[in-house]
């Protein structure tokens, strides 16, 4: 038996939150799918592609920018479904562990219902865009391992599963929430509308794992705690070091004709894209300092080093 660690009253407040304030993704006034797709609009948040800040972008015309945005927003969603269902691996493993008379149960049931409905939803953008060809974690060897690994893990380290749902719910959330609020005419209505609705169902899912892992760490001992701080720290500062983030965007032959595959691993690694990725660890680790996850001596060495500088360990850089 796992415990629930969330207070009942914080599990209810989630429970009717679920019922009052949700997103159906087939409702006109959520998201409209009849806006046709052309090659007029962009696909990609503003500061979120690989083209922004790159020596590419300045080269393309609004055609083709609109193809690659397109291209590059349809393998994201692509990813992005695979890493929501492994994701509910997890969440429906530990949910078989757990007390069912926990208002807990029936919350966690929503926050796997609300995810198998935004993948439904990102699913219906990569058929809606079939001229595009996806590769997705699914076809991925380290997918494939992270896949089948998560729901032992969850079920084994709870603590390290509410840390990495964190993580990566927070790391969605950043572009999801810069999408929701872009100033840019030309983002496209489908893109603004399906970000939106994922916004806000996440803010519930986010408040339910930082409940989760706040609590959890005062039951822990110190060994404990400093093991998950260890895993926690390594697997940030691989992220960082390798400048790869949760929802990871492979090449393609498909877009051979406007970007070398040269170019496009340049452009993965240019500065903004290395700020961009800072801005977002640095929003994830600012809360995970408050809760005591990720320790100070830890960010000073980040910030001697200029793999974390502090200034970038802030939960609102993104907003
Ligand atoms: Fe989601
Ligand atoms: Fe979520």
């Amino acid at each position: 038996m796992i415990r629930v660690e969330v207070p009942r009253d914080f599990s209810e407040t989630l429970n009717r939150g679920s019922v009052a304030k949700r997103c159906y993704p087939w409702d006109v006034n959520v998201i409209d799918w009849s806006a046709p797709i052309d090659d007029e609009h962009e696909y990609m948040p503003s500061g979120f592609s690989f083209l922004h800040g790159s020596e590419l972008e300045p080269r393309l015309s609004l055609k083709e920018r609109s193809f690659l945005t397109r291209w590059e927003f349809t393998c994201l969603m692509r990813n992005q479904t695979q890493g929501e269902h492994i994701l509910n691996q997890a969440l429906l493993g530990v949910l078989y562990h757990i007390d069912p008379y926990d208002p807990a149960y029936r919350y966690m049931l929503h926050e796997v219902a609300e995810e198998c409905q935004h993948m439904s939803m990102f699913n219906d953008w990569v058929r809606l865009n079939s001229d595009i060809r996806t590769r997705g974690l699914g076809q991925d060897q380290l997918g494939t391992a992270v896949s089948v690994l998560t729901p032992v893990i969850a079920t084994r380290f709870p603590a390290l599963l509410w840390t990495l749902t964190f993580l990566f719910e927070v790391f969605g959330d950043q572009m999801a929430r810069r999408a929701a609020s872009d100033p840019n005419k030309r983002l496209h209505p489908i893109v603004r509308q399906l970000m939106k609705a994922h916004v806000i169902e996440e803010a519930r899912h986010v408040a339910f794992a930082r409940e989760w892992l706040v609590r959890l760490l005062e039951t822990m001992r110190p060994a404990s705690r400093r093991a998950l701080a260890r895993v926690t720290e390594t697997t940030l500062a691989t992220i960082l070091r390798l400048n790869f983030p949760f929802v990871p965007l492979f090449y393609s032959a498909q877009i051979r004709p406007l970007v070398s595959r040269r170019a496009f691993r340049r452009a993965l690694q240019s500065p903004h894209r290395r700020e961009l990725l800072q801005r977002q660890v640095g929003g994830a680790v600012a809360v995970l300092r408050e809760i005591g996850v990720v320790r100070e001596r830890t960010l000073r060495r980040w910030d001697r080093s200029g793999r974390l500088p502090l200034d970038r360990v802030d939960r609102h850089a993104l907003d």
